[in-house]
Parts: structure tokens; sequence; C-alpha cells
């Protein structure tokens, strides 16, 4: 087992510190699935006020017209969740779809929101892109409505930045 001892003072040192812990497990493994996992395990145990943290992967439909393209559930932290979510639907699929971060504040004034635990009152999602590829997307969801803001969405995009070329495989 790992042990970091993360103590900012506020997000953006936070975010640096959880970055420099994520550097170090990842760096020289190849296997994305276990640096997801254990991605997923970081921001767990270091962001307070969470109810979910984990990954979506990208499942390659016809790569001609991207048809049958979806996201499948990947390594992460909290309740069972729904597995297979078509792109354009709920938060994770406009994130897959438009390649843009989605910060959602009430969940339930986002039409389409799927609901996974009842529990979520508001969600961050990242897309993550290696190589002008999607290879699927960040999800995060706090019980506390507002909970995330412009700089966990910054943190979260530098990490999923530093984690995405150790996800290609
Ligand atoms: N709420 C997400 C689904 C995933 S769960 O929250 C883990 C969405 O609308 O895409």
């Amino acid at each position: 087992m790992f042990q970091f001892d993360i103590t900012a003072g506020d997000k953006p040192a936070l975010y640096r510190e959880i970055g420099q812990a994520l550097d170090g497990l990842t760096a020289g493994e190849t296997d994305p699935i276990a640096n997801m996992a254990n991605a997923a395990a970081l921001l767990w145990e270091w962001l307070p006020d969470l109810n979910w943290a984990g990954f979506y992967r990208n499942v390659d439909g016809d790569p001609s017209t991207g048809a049958g393209q979806e996201l499948v559930l990947g390594p992460f932290q909290g309740k069972a969740a729904c597995i297979r979510i078509p792109f354009g639907k709920g938060v994770c699929g406009t994130a897959a779809a438009t390649r843009e971060t989605q910060l959602v504040a009430d969940v339930h004034a986002f039409p389409g929101h799927i609901t996974c635990d009842a529990a979520s009152a508001s969600e961050l999602v990242v897309p993550i892109v290696a190589d002008g590829r999607l290879l699927g997307v960040l999800d995060l969801d706090s019980p506390t409505p507002g909970r995330f803001d412009a700089e966990d969405a910054a943190g979260c995009e530098a990490l999923m930045a530093l984690l995405a070329p150790r996800l290609a495989g």
C-alpha cells in the first residue's frame, strides 16, 4: 500500500500535490486499468466531499461513423454504478461527445442526467484525450450541491493531461 501525506492549504495546491502523487504512482506503468484504479483511489482519498470517483472508458464503435460508440464503466470508488453510457447521454456521455469538461452544480437540472447514486447532487466530468483520441472520462460526484468549481475543473483537467498518455496502453 502506498501512503501519501497531502496537506495542501488551498485547492490549486491540493491538486498539485495529488498530481505529484499520481505522477509517482503511474510513472513507468503502462497498464491503463492499473493507472485508472490508482488515480480513482487517490482522488477518493484526498478530495473531500465525494460519493463517487472513477472512470468510464471509451469503447469505439464504427470508426467511420462513430455509431455504437459508448462509455463503459472503469475503475472507481463508491457505490456500484451504471455500466454503459451512450455518447451524448447524461453528463458523462455529454463530456465524451463534446470533449468538453462538464461542471454541473445541480445534477437534477441537467437534462438527461443519469442517476447512479441517488445521493449525488453535483458532478464534474473531464474528458481524457491522448493523441487526438478520446480514451474516456473522469467522473466525480458529490452529495453537496455546487461542490465543484472552476479550480476543481482546472485541477482535474491537469491531472487527466498527466494521466492520458499513461492510459493509452
Ligand atoms: N451521473 C452520470 C452517470 C455516472 S454516475 O454518476 C457514476 C451521468 O449522468 O452521466
